[in-house]
């Protein structure tokens, strides 16, 4: 059975640790888009983890697969494979030759894109490597291999963004890039056929979702997006997986929402509420440490990506952190333009939310813990199979 794991909101669901979770029973984890604007934290032996490039079964010891839908920094790759190795993990993993690359000439555009624009990215080049690569001009992986081929699309990227880069500087970054592809000469494979001789021969697949659902290119908050398809209909193009052999879908979602950077946030809290909401939930960016923007749960937004991820079965997570509250609110519907939406339609930044209002819980066992579970069931179609209720593997109840 090979199960894609979705984060279904905008990031930071706790994709991480329910992957983490769920590795054992996988033989291999494969990641299909993004790069290392992704922060996945998981606690192994009592410590925190962040991994950004690495997918996060290998913490398990799982084989993992950096697909070609992604965009890899090998800087970022190479220290983070070499800290793993350091603190004993065997980290065996396996990148796609047709993934992209992001060099320093892609992080100094985003910041360069970012000051004119300002959507709030990672600032980890994750955007300009899109950019080359439907450009046609961008570095593939399996280009590292090949020095003067590396120079010479550095010359050409920095010419076409007028970055004034000199040729001794462009010379020196070739080299390092270079020397990091003879590192892992051996783990650069063509992905898609590994991934599917491995599941010809009967081996399990995790695929590992990256950022939200409400980050996707064309399903999210456009233009407060990240550039590539993160929804579970990207893992055919960023592993070259064929859809049928994707079996199942479980979605990940907070019992309430955040976002870092920009962007409309219909059921966004402002004031000491938020503000406690965010340190009981200790919600800060894993990859940059911004402060999260925190909010109710938004159910369009779960019917809307239930719906185009087909999710089977629903990982809540973070429940601990809504209880002892005397009630919680939940977004049902949108009004917008004098129209009621059930889910998000192109501008959700001129809707306003209609909610209800629930009694809060206690602990997990209460009936009103319940009942919000089952709301979200009803309304999504999904069942929830998982509840996670802290940061550590234990911390977790299957249904
Ligand atoms: P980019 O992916 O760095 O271009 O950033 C685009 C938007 O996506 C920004 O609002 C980021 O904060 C957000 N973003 C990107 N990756 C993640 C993630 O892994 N978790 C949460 N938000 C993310």
């Amino acid at each position: 059975m090979n199960l894609a794991v979705i984060g279904l909101q905008f990031g930071d669901e706790g994709k991480g640790k329910i992957v983490d979770y769920l590795s054992p029973r996988f033989n291999i984890i494969a990641r299909y888009c993004g790069g290392s604007n992704a922060g996945h934290t998981v606690i192994h032996n009592g410590k925190d983890y962040k991994l950004h490039l690495v997918p996060s079964g290998v913490l398990q010891g799982k084989i993992g697969v950096l697909g070609n839908g992604m965009v890899i920094d090998p800087i970022t790759l190479r220290d983070e494979v070499s800290f793993l190795r350091d603190e004993g993990f065997k980290t065996e993993i396996f990148i796609s030759s047709k993934a992209h690359v992001v060099t320093p000439l892609h992080r100094e555009m985003d910041a360069i894109e970012e000051r004119k624009r300002n959507i709030g990215t990672t600032k980890r080049g994750i955007g300009p490597a899109y950019e080359t690569k439907v450009k046609r001009v961008g570095i593939r992986v399996a280009d590292l291999l090949d020095r003067d081929l590396v120079f010479k699309k550095l010359t050409l990227i920095s010419m076409l963004w007028d970055l004034k880069r000199e040729e001794k500087e462009l010379k020196k970054m070739a080299v390092e890039l270079h020397s990091i592809g003879l590192e892992f000469k051996e783990q650069i494979v063509d992905t898609e056929m590994y991934l599917l001789n491995a599941m010809d021969s009967g081996k399990s697949v995790l695929f590992e979702g990256a950022q939200g659902f409400m980050l996707d290119i064309d399903f999210g908050t456009y233009p407060y997006v990240t550039s590539s398809h993160t929804s579970a209909l990207g893992i055919s193009p960023g592993l070259g997986i064929p859809f049928r052999r994707i079996d199942r879908i479980l979605g990940v979602a907070k019992v309430y929402t955040t976002r870092v950077g920009e962007g409309p946030f219909p059921t966004e809290l402002h004031g000491e509420f938020a503000d406690m909401l965010r340190e009981k939930g200790k919600e800060y960016g894993a990859t940059t440490g911004r402060p999260r923007r925190v909010g109710w749960l938004d159910l369009p937004m779960l019917r809307y990506a239930t719906r185009i991820n087909d999710v089977d079965e629903i990982a809540l997570t973070k429940a601990d952190v809504l209880s002892e509250l005397p009630q919680v609110s939940v977004a049902m519907e949108y009004l917008c333009d004098g129209r009621i939406y059930p889910y998000p339609p192109p501008y959700v930044e001129r809707c306003k939310v209609k909610y209800i209002t629930m009694p809060g819980w206690k602990n997990l066992e209460d009936n009103s813990f319940r009942n919000y579970v089952e709301l979200i069931e009803k309304n999504t179609g999904a069942k929830v199979t998982i509840i996670s209720y802290g940061p550590k593997r234990g911390d977790t109840m299957e249904l």
